[in-house]
């Protein structure tokens, strides 16, 4: 029998998709549980099969899935887990999704798009998730499109720590590469006491993955500047921005990011640009092949462990909310 017992019946018991195993076995491991066998397979047409290997009833469920590709295999893959729960008398499921895929669609930019990130939030609902909790959703006001609790946990202090060790607060500044990242970046020179700079970025709305660099305000010459982002997809956006931090004069480019996405040729674009180190978290896995010379991944496993703790024993969440935007 895998979980913890709490005082009374209530059991806590962490459940893992097949996106990013290792990230809920360490989880499990710093929670001091197991992840709960579960069988999970494909038919042959792609469809999704869960079922649990023992009881669930009545447990406080977290169910962990990494939001990676083949990305709708793997929300359905957690929909489907959140459904099996449901029908087998969980008391309680949150939903652990450290990377919220969508969350990018999270308004109408233009006329007949959709809103995907509400549409995420009603899928779970309606799987008959109680709770979400996630790292660094690409807005905060994602949390409004989900009825129920929200965890949403910040890897910034995590990020700025490791950056403190290498850099001291003097020669650094800390970018935000476009309007999105001003409020983190902010955030970061607040804890860090060092230089902020804004990049005002533009996409073409009718070719978003092009992206220019119209402008940037704030000290770079000569310094050490980090690029804060809450994900590195294509690169595109790191690449500009370092492009033109490099045409300024910085003397070190660094880029910080809480997920790793890096589809497509990130890892070449990445590899050709002037970054010269790349900092993420592990909330979901790197690609098969993917490499950058200098690259840190940090664990975000004790974050995430310490929240669904919180959560279980009805604790404090907001003790870990500092970074918040
Ligand atoms: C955009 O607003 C986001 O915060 C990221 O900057 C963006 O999604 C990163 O994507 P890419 O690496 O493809 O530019």
């Amino acid at each position: 029998m895998t979980g913890i017992k709490a005082t009374g019946e209530r059991k806590l018991m962490l459940f893992s998709g097949r996106g990013h195993r290792e990230l809920a076995e360490d989880v499990a491991g710093r929670l001091g549980t197991g992840v709960t066998p579960a069988e999970l397979k494909d038919f042959a047409n792609g469809e999704i099969y869960a079922r649990y290997e023992e009881s669930v009833r009545g447990c406080d469920a977290f169910v962990l899935q990494a939001h990676t590709a083949p990305i709708n295999h793997r929300i359905m893959e957690q929909l489907i887990m959140v459904d099996a729960l449901k029908r087998a008398s969980a008391e309680r499921i949150t939903v652990v999704a450290p990377f919220f895929g969508y969350a990018r669609q999270d308004k109408k930019h233009r006329g007949r798009e959709p809103v995907s990130a509400r549409l995420m939030a009603d899928l779970f609902t309606a799987a008959g998730a109680d709770r979400l909790m996630v790292v660094d959703l690409h807005t905060a006001q994602i949390q409004g499109f989900f009825d129920g609790p929200v965890d949403h946990l910040h890897a910034m202090p995590l990020l700025a720590d490791h950056v403190a060790r290498l850099v001291g607060s003097s020669e650094l500044t800390i970018v935000a590469p476009d309007a999105g990242r001003v409020r983190v970046a902010e955030r970061w020179t607040d804890r860090a006491g060092c230089a902020l700079a804004i990049i005002h970025k533009r996409r073409d709305p009718s070719r978003p993955s092009e992206i220019s660099v119209q402008d940037v305000v704030g000290e770079i010459a000569g310094r050490t500047c980090v690029i804060v982002d809450d994900m590195i997809d294509t690169g595109g956006t790191i690449v500009r921005a370092a492009e033109a931090l490099a045409a300024r004069g910085a003397a070190e480019i660094i880029a910080a990011a809480t997920h790793g996405v890096f589809s497509g040729d990130a890892a070449e674009r990445l590899a050709a640009s002037a970054v010269s180190r790349l900092i993420i978290t592990d909330t979901l896995p790197l690609p098969p092949g993917f490499h950058f010379d200098d690259l840190t991944v940090l664990s975000i496993s004790p974050l995430v462990a310490r929240a669904i703790r919180e959560v279980f024993t009805d604790g404090s969440v907001t003790t870990l909310f500092e970074g918040e935007s």
